[in-house]
């Protein structure tokens, strides 16, 4: 299973990229909002920020809602960075660029999915990722962990090779829920990654193996 981070804040990113485990960033425009990055230069460059720390994919969404100004903004989008990935909203408009980008051979992240016949859509148009929103479905007491069984089932009926790409992820049981049915990719906040670390038992043993060495004949052991 594959760890994307899904924030624009730049401290996060580095913080997930020094653990080792990260393959790659999402961001959306309310996660660059929230970081206070605004107008098309700044947004432009915050993405190759993204990607000169972290070495996977980064999903760039365009905010364009009709096919021509999504191809546009995706081109451009595309040409910033190796690593960057059109990340483009599950409408008509959205799947026809789609199609567009990936006859292209350029990468795409189908964004805003919440059911089985959206993903069929994105990977008909031969998207690279699909992002089932697992925590919105959550909200509205809608079992969002189903609906990625679902997908991977019809993805397996027929071979396509579209990536599921958990989103929406908010915490590290909604990880672990991912990883056992086999979701290719989760991206989700840091505490999320970093909770997963977490277990009170490591904690107390390692507290006490470092207090058995320091009570046997260890102490003048350099380490
Ligand atoms: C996906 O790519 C989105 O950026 C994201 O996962 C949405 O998550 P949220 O529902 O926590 O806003």
């Amino acid at each position: 299973m594959r760890f994307f981070i899904d924030t624009a804040n730049l401290k996060d990113i580095e913080e997930a990229q020094n653990l080792g485990v990260l393959d790659g960033v999402t961001t959306n425009p309310s996660l660059m909002a929230k970081e206070g990055i605004v107008g098309e230069e700044n947004i432009l460059k915050h993405y190759v920020d993204i990607c000169n720390i972290v070495d996977g994919d980064v999903s760039a969404e365009v905010i364009s809602t009709d096919y021509t100004d999504m191809v546009s903004e995706g081109e451009i989008l595309a040409a910033l960075h190796p690593q960057i990935v059109v990340k483009l909203p599950m409408i008509a408009d959205g799947v026809k660029a789609c199609k567009y980008f990936s006859d292209k051979k350029i990468k795409t992240n189908v964004t805003l999915v919440f059911s089985v016949g959206q993903a069929l859509l994105a990977a008909k148009a031969g998207a690279t990722y699909v992002s089932p929103f697992l925590g919105r479905l959550d909200d509205i007491s809608t079992d969002g962990l189903h609906l990625i069984e679902e997908i991977k089932q019809v993805y397996g009926n027929y071979g396509f090779e579209t990536e599921i790409l958990a989103a929406s992820i908010r915490h590290t049981m909604h990880v672990v829920n991912c990883a056992k049915i086999g979701a290719d990719v989760m991206t989700g906040p840091l505490s999320a990654i970093e909770g997963l670390l977490s277990h009170p038992l490591t904690a107390s043993g390692l507290k006490k193996f470092l207090a058995d060495y320091q009570k046997g004949d260890n102490q003048n052991i350099k380490v």
